[in-house]
């Protein structure tokens, strides 16, 4: 697929990069000037997981930093050590009218409800965007953002960075080799409770906010409330149903990839969710979500069951087959094949059991790619990635159908992917997508 310039708003060099894989058989100046280009990249959220994000973006030779944008102050400090000098914007609202063509793409690594607004408003201008995982906050704007990617023909990446390690490439490449042959059940797990780092079950007492810190532009598009200390900002969010999507929208993004990766999911038929400790605020202390997708050339039958389990829960360590001694990982997936078993942690190497058929079977570890760079490559040369929203959308949606799951406890919900419903199910529908506070309404893609 190659890129071409997605609306009237983008600039003539950033057409000429659009451009760069349908430059063949153009006049090679043309393809000169956009080979010795620099792709000219903001940051959205510049600490904790966006420090890492900048750092490894900012490691490719031609990547430049135009903007750095982060609603605290002090969030800036660890990131200007590394690239001193770049602009600092507080809104990137503003940011990215004030740069307008001065820049060809984003990183955005802000907590989950703001995923959606950043992205869309960058791909509306048509730059490029790597965009943390989970995609978004809710299974709609997964949906858009992976349309509104399409419309602007611009290049993606989710920030599941493990997706390119070698330890999950390894495990893709022997599940799709037939190592244990066609797959039979799946089932994942994460032992992090959904509300482990508050441990509340009610907004906190409100306390005074930090000079530095923008509190109203950080809660963006959700509902006001008041600011509490060392209760949302930072990394604390997860917890929050307003901001992030507890165990399974921290994790399901990394450790459901190599089941879709390798076995080629999309959307599931049913989810079914039960789970312990929910309450209206924070995410449960423990989940179990039933999953049933459409089965697929490396399935066993017609569907295929996948199950999530996270807050201390754990599959049936018999279905493991597992050798005397040997425990589950932390988190990771357990893959039962018609001839086998695989693990696949998280994150390390997968292993084949039981050892007595597999234990003399060497491992070939498959090479890491760059995730980082592998998005600033497409977007100078229109190359394409293995993590576009494309694939990181339906990915997305069917973790986070493992929420809307979660707030319907018991209940079966059958998903009707094209229409994007849950017939019958009202009381679940509504959590498909939430409502935005006045001024920051997301639009649909192409709207
Ligand atoms: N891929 C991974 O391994 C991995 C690991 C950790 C976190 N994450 C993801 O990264 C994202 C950030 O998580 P975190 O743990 O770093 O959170 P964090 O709260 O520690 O950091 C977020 C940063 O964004 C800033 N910020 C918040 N709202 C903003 C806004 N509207 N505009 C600009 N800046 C804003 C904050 O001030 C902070 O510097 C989340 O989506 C999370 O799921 C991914």
């Amino acid at each position: 697929m190659h890129a071409t310039p997605p609306n009237a708003q983008i600039s003539r060099r950033g057409f000429l990069k659009a451009s760069a894989g349908a430059l063949v058989g153009f006049p090679s100046i043309l393809r000169a000037q956009n080979l010795n280009s620099n792709v000219q990249i903001v940051g959205v959220g510049c600490d904790g997981k966006g420090y890492s994000d900048l750092s490894e973006v900012g490691s490719h030779a031609r990547s430049k930093f135009v903007g750095f944008c982060d609603v605290d102050a002090t969030r800036f400090a660890k990131i200007d050590q590394k690239f001193p000098g770049v602009p600092h914007h507080e809104d990137f609202r503003a940011m990215f009218s004030k740069l307008g063509s001065g820049f060809d793409a984003v990183v955005v690594s802000t907590p989950d409800h703001m995923h959606a607004a950043i992205a869309m408003a960058a791909m509306r201008m048509g730059k490029h965007v790597y965009c943390q995982k989970p995609l978004t906050h809710t299974v709609w704007e997964a949906r858009q953002l992976r349309l509104q990617a399409a419309k602007s023909r611009v290049r993606t990446q989710m920030g599941n960075q493990i997706h390119s390690a070698g330890e999950y490439r390894t495990g893709v490449k022997l599940l799709r080799d037939g190592a244990i042959g066609k797959i039979t059940a799946v089932h994942s797990w994460q032992r992090n409770s959904g509300n482990g780092y508050t441990k509340l079950i009610a907004p906190p007492v409100p306390g005074s906010v930090p000079e530095s810190l923008n509190w109203d532009l950080w809660l963006g598009v959700a509902p006001k409330r008041e600011y509490a200390p060392d209760v949302y900002h930072p990394f604390k969010w997860r917890d929050w149903q307003e901001f992030g999507g507890g165990t399974m929208g921290d994790f399901g993004c990394h450790i459901l990839d190599p089941v879709f990766t390798a076995l080629g999911l999309g959307a599931p038929k049913t989810v079914r969710a039960e789970s312990e400790g929910l309450n209206a605020h924070t995410w449960p202390s423990a989940e179990t979500v039933h999953y049933v997708f459409p089965g697929t050339k490396y399935t066993a039958k017609e569907t295929l069951p996948v199950t999530w389990y996270d807050g201390g829960r754990l599959p049936d360590v018999a279905l493991a087959k597992l050798p005397a001694g040997v425990e589950l990982a932390k988190a990771g997936s357990l893959f039962i094949g018609e001839e086998g078993v695989l693990i696949q942690p998280h994150v390390a190497m997968p292993q084949l059991y039981p050892v007595e058929k597999f234990g003399a079977r060497p491992i070939v570890r498959e090479a890491a790619a760059n995730h980082y760079h592998a998005w600033v490559d497409a977007a100078l040369n229109g190359t394409e990635t293995s993590d576009n929203f494309e694939y990181a959308g339906p990915l997305t949606e069917a973790v986070l159908l493992g929420n809307v799951a979660t707030r319907t406890p018991g209940v079966l919900l059958e998903w009707d992917s094209a229409e994007m419903r849950l017939p019958g199910h009202p009381e679940a529908e509504r959590f498909l997508r939430r409502n935005y506070r006045d001024g920051w309404a997301i639009p649909a893609a192409g709207a």
